[in-house]
């Protein structure tokens, strides 16, 4: 999950990493009490998960409560990158910056292990200054068994060879954001720019950490998810366990295992350049174990999507037998009908593998109008996309 740049600075408070203070809303009025309390100037800072805000118009400086406010207006509700901005960050404003530079911790896959990047040419984007100039960006792998201490913390200084004058101040950030980086599960913590002000002070003016979803069983994180951007089907798949991703097509796909739904929306696709180029609309992996309720929750999702014109159930037999997939499929529509909901779409099952004989013969005895059975990949996305064709 990656957090906004308010979140961030939060997070970062909350380890004494320097941040200056700052304040989220969502209507402009409400940027002028925040700037007045900040001293009558601020920085309007649109919040969007996309980098660039700068460049693209969405940082203002504002020399008053009144111009804070016009600046919020201008800039809640503009389009960043295909973001569109809900929430300003209202933020205390840097005594004069004299020199930016750029920190962060992350998880290097390739190598197996942590690195620090860090750079005295920050404030713009780092990849470029990586492409343009290596030489000025120091990677230091960090184990993660002694992670960062102070010493580390001088050996990532010096080898971005950091003026003298900051190296106490720019180690002891390293420390303090390290922590947050470890005590936050994150895989990535980013400050760009860490700026030197004319005080000499150094501070955190920009943020940006992603967090670990696999640890957020050990974390409080309720209040960071951003439930305005979640698609209502995604959020209520994921309340139920299920792996559900919303795509913009016509044929709703179920499937167990990953790879086997990853090549049914190909498979999908392909047919669909048959049929008026009808596409899957979602990505649903029931997975393994898939019980009647497990496959009622996933119908009701597919069937709850407008979009959805007809559904593919395309199951490979394994641990979960055929015959189990299909009993399912029998009773979830029945749970759903009882239940008053009016399932109209048609289905389209394809079963093989473990009892897939047995699986096709409940679904041939139970005879429920709105379910084909058709036994070829191929030719069941064939038929979905046909009948999602016709339903346009
Ligand atoms: N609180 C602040 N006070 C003074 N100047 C600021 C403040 N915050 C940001 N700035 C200036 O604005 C520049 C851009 O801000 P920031 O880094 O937050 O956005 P960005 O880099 O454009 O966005 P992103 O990180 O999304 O690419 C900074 O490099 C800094 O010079
Ligand atoms: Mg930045």
């Amino acid at each position: 999950m990656d957090l906004f740049e308010y979140q961030a600075r939060d997070l970062f408070a909350k380890h004494d990493v320097p941040v200056l203070a700052g304040e989220v809303i969502d209507t402009p009025e409400a940027a002028r009490a925040i700037t007045e309390r900040l001293g009558g100037k601020s920085v309007v800072k649109a919040q969007v998960k996309v980098g660039g805000r700068g460049k693209a118009g969405g940082v203002k400086l504002a020399a008053s409560a009144d111009e804070a406010v016009a600046r919020a207006t201008d800039i809640l509700g503009m389009d960043i990158k295909g973001h569109t901005v809900h929430k300003v960050m209202i933020a205390e404003t840097a005594p004069e910056i004299v020199e930016e530079y750029y920190v962060s911790f992350l998880l290097d896959r390739a190598n197996r292990t942590f690195l620090s990047i860090a750079s005295v040419e920050g404030g713009m984007e780092i990849e470029e200054v990586a492409a343009t100039r290596p030489d000025a960006v120091a990677q230091t792998p960090i184990n993660p068994i002694d992670g960062v201490d102070e010493a580390k913390a001088r050996e990532i200084v010096a080898a971005a060879k950091f003026p003298a004058e900051v190296a106490d101040q720019v180690a002891n950030v390293l420390v303090k954001l390290w922590d947050t980086f470890i005590k936050s599960d994150a895989l990535l913590v980013e400050v760009n720019p860490l700026a030197k002000v004319a005080s000499g002070e150094v501070l955190a003016l920009d943020g940006k950490v992603s967090l670990d979803d696999n640890a957020e069983f050990r974390h409080d994180w309720d209040e960071l998810h951003d439930k305005a951007a979640a698609n209502p089907l995604e959020a209520a798949a994921k309340e139920k366990g299920l792996n559900y991703v919303k795509l913009e097509g016509e044929v709703g796909i179920i499937g167990n295992g990953a790879g086997l739904v990853m090549s049914t929306l190909d498979v999908v696709a392909y047919a669909g350049e048959n049929h008026g180029n009808v596409k899957p609309a979602n990505f649903l992996d029931i997975g393994g174990g898939a019980s009647a309720q497990v496959m009622a929750n996933g119908l009701e999702i597919i069937l709850g999507d407008p979009d959805v014109k007809s559904v593919f159930v395309n199951v490979f037999g394994g641990i979960t037998a055929c015959d189990e997939v299909a009993n399912g499929i029998v009773q979830a529509l029945k749970l759903l009908e009882d239940r008053g909901e009016e399932v109209t779409k048609p289905l389209v099952v394809r079963l093989d593998g473990n009892n897939a004989e047995l699986g096709r013969k409940i679904l041939t005895d139970a005879a429920h109008p709105l379910v084909q059975r058709v036994d070829t990949m191929d030719g069941a996305a064939d038929k979905a996309a046909e009948l999602a064709h016709a339903a346009k």
